[in-house]
């Protein structure tokens, strides 16, 4: 959609993921992950029981129960519509900021019930950062995108430290290391895209929700974002919605298919209907619809 210029390193990030062994039909990446627990026996980050929402009355998502692993990517998937990014919403109470629209049913995060009223919605974003389709930089230099975050919370210490590693994290400190103050404004899509993600990173989250972050990106770029996510794991949580399967299938250790079912109103409304390893809901998976979906047959 948006062509940016590719980079020697995004050229590597390209390389790498070409290297991985496919698996199935969709190439299941291999992965060798550096925790050898099976992730359905890592710790549960968010427990979701019957979780729904309404945006104005209607309703637009309903009965999700779903637990989500740590050091993980979990991967949201379904047509257009599901409430994949009204649920994504949920993790985090983004919703909250979205006029009309009420969560129901409860949501732990680590044990604790997301939506109680002494939890302030503040610290949850910051625990549970967010990145969207498209890259959004602050129109400030690169060095000040990343410090936004830090400053606003008083992690004031060892800030330059703490820019250089978070940019090392998003892969991106190689690319920008001589040009911290320049504008970020004027770094290809992909650049900025990993620029978010370090945004996100910089002030310490638990987790990273992730929008279909490479809907507006090149395939080079998608690459590197990939290979990222797939870094990432190693200190934090993730979960992406994505409407590419393939993309599902290369970076997810576990996969949810949402659909759309008529709602109690004759409205549409979205729906979890199965989560499983992204290789069985690939290749085996429990339901018809999630079958039909994933090969094609049901858009
Ligand atoms: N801010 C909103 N206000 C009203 N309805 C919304 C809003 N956001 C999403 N919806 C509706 O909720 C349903 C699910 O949307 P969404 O979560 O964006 O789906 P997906 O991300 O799977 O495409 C759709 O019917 C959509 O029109
Ligand atoms: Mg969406």
């Amino acid at each position: 959609m948006d062509p940016t210029p590719s980079t020697a390193a995004d050229s590597t990030a390209m390389e790498s993921s070409r290297d991985r062994t496919p698996l199935g039909a969709l190439g299941v990446a291999e992965r060798t992950q550096a925790d050898a627990t099976p992730v359905e026996e890592r710790d549960v980050v968010f427990d979701c029981q019957q979780v729904g929402v309404r945006y104005s009355g209607t309703r637009a998502l309903r009965d999700v129960d779903l637990k989500i692993h740590s050091n993980a990517v979990t991967a949201l998937i379904g047509p257009s519509g599901c409430g994949k990014s009204t649920f994504l919403r949920c993790l985090n109470r983004m919703n909250d900021l979205i006029p009309g629209a009420a969560v129901d049913g409860q949501i732990f995060y680590h044990g604790e019930e997301l939506y109680q009223p002494q939890v302030d919605a503040i610290e949850v974003r910051k625990r549970i950062g967010m990145v969207f389709q498209k890259p959004n930089p602050f129109p400030k230099s690169i060095y000040d995108n990343i410090a936004f975050g830090p400053r606003v919370l008083g992690m004031k210490k060892d800030l330059d430290e703490r820019i250089e590693q978070t940019l090392r994290r998003a892969a991106l400190w190689d690319e920008v290391k001589d040009r911290l103050k320049e504008g970020a404004l004027g770094l290809s899509g992909g650049q900025q895209q990993r620029l978010c993600i370090a945004r996100a990173l910089a002030v310490e989250p638990d987790v990273i929700l992730m929008d279909e972050p490479c809907s507006a990106l090149d395939p080079i770029s998608t690459s590197a974002i990939e290979d990222l996510m797939l870094s990432l794991t190693n200190d934090y949580t993730v979960v992406i919605v994505t409407h590419n399967m393939q993309q599902a299938a290369r970076v997810a250790d576990m996969t949810a298919f949402f659909s759309v079912d008529q709602g109690e109103t004759g409205t549409r409304c979205g729906v979890l209907i199965e989560v499983d390893r992204t290789e069985r809901i690939f290749t085996n998976p429990a339901h018809e619809r999630t079958e039909a979906y994933v090969t094609g047959r049901f858009g």
